[in-house]
């Protein structure tokens, strides 16, 4: 767990990461969470209809529903007014993304005082932003007062929604910090390395299509058939994020996505192919909105139903982060409630898995 009141300047690459330059990023907040900050522990939504479910969408099928994108960028917009040292303002919302990824706080256990928290690379990645995405939901929700807002996933493990969505290229979701070869309608490239960063040519796009869904069907079934291999290495406390390996959604389509969306022309590919800025990017929440879904089909294939946990461990289980919620209230969440995604009171709505039928 992290310590709150160990905020400090950081680099913006973590040790092993791919990009050639880094520098000095500070992303605490203006008064820090330091000494006794009020926190309370974190408490479910009712599971009544006094918390109505929210359905996440395919956001590739959202661009024709003006309702929902009116409010969607109306809620963006007011966030983004908001003073930055708002809980709630956009400029706080994607710096969490900084303090937790870029190793910001030390860890809370003594003998590792000095040894930074971070998220990545390792079995605590999907329960972290399992929460970001749903406080980052309740608090877009709360700003235009209704508790049926949901937000979208960018479902690009189906062909149709493989480009960026529409929806994410005007108004309060548009980002200037992308590839601009990358655009629509170009498919994703889920097999997308740092070294094709500066490359060349592309694959057409019925092949790059193929390619990602047989990328898919590995890293989600066949390469993918134990919680070490998905969810990722188990970290222990005094390990900086450095432990055997990440799980295979967090390599691609996690990584490759990032990393392609990203502005290859900028120093460290911002805003999405870098870890400090890349919740900077609106389409941000739609990537790990689908990331959290695609977490919930893996669990639903390999047989973990409710609240069985991927690894019966304390020290995962007991492991927690710090969230402001959508009364800008400080919580403390633990990974054992991040497991059973029906008490969140979200749900995805579902579409076909055509990467189930891509065995190679
Ligand atoms: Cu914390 Cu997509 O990364």
């Amino acid at each position: 767990s992290p310590n709150l009141s160990t905020c400090h300047p950081t680099s913006s690459q973590i040790p092993d990461s791919p990009h050639k330059k880094s520098h000095e990023v500070n992303c605490c907040p203006a008064s820090p969470d330091s000494g006794e900050p009020i926190v309370r522990d974190f408490q479910f939504p009712s599971p009544s209809s006094a918390s109505p479910v929210r359905i996440r969408r395919p956001a590739h099928r959202l661009a024709l529903d003006r309702e929902y994108l009116a409010k969607y960028n109306k809620a963006v917009a007011i966030m983004k007014r908001l003073p930055p040292d708002h809980p709630h303002s956009w400029h706080r919302q994607a710096q969490i993304h900084c303090l937790y990824c870029n190793g910001a706080y030390y860890q809370a256990a003594a003998a590792a005082a000095d040894v930074p928290f971070m998220v990545h690379e390792s079995w605590l990645f999907f329960p972290f932003h399992r929460f970001y995405v749903y406080f980052h939901e309740r608090i877009l929700g709360k700003l235009i007062g209704d508790d049926t807002f949901a937000l979208p996933y960018w479902n690009y493990d189906s062909p149709d929604g493989m480009p960026i969505p529409d929806i994410y290229m005007k108004g309060e979701l548009h980002d200037m910090k992308r590839a601009t070869r990358h655009l629509p309608p170009a498919p994703v490239a889920i097999d997308y390395t740092p070294d094709k960063l500066d490359l060349s040519d592309e694959p057409p796009a019925a092949e790059q299509t193929a390619t990602n869904l047989a990328l898919l069907y590995q890293h989600m079934v066949s390469g993918a058939s134990k919680p070490e291999l998905f969810m990722g290495c188990k970290l222990r406390p005094g390990e900086d994020g450095a432990c055997s390996g990440m799980g295979t959604a967090e390599a691609a389509p996690h990584n490759s996505v990032h990393l392609w969306v990203g502005d290859a022309s900028m120093p460290e590919y911002e805003d999405m192919g870098t870890l400090y800025a890349a919740a900077r990017d609106p389409l941000f929440f739609a990537h790990h909105a689908n990331l959290d879904r695609l977490w919930a089909v893996w669990r639903r294939l390999h047989g973990y139903h409710g609240s069985r946990p991927e690894f019966d461990d304390p020290q995962w289980l007991d492991s927690h982060f710090y969230f402001h919620d959508e009364n800008a209230d400080l919580v403390r969440v633990r990974v054992r409630d991040a497991i059973d995604m029906d008490r969140f009171r979200y749900a995805y709505e579902e579409v076909d898995l055509p990467w189930l039928d891509a065995r190679p």
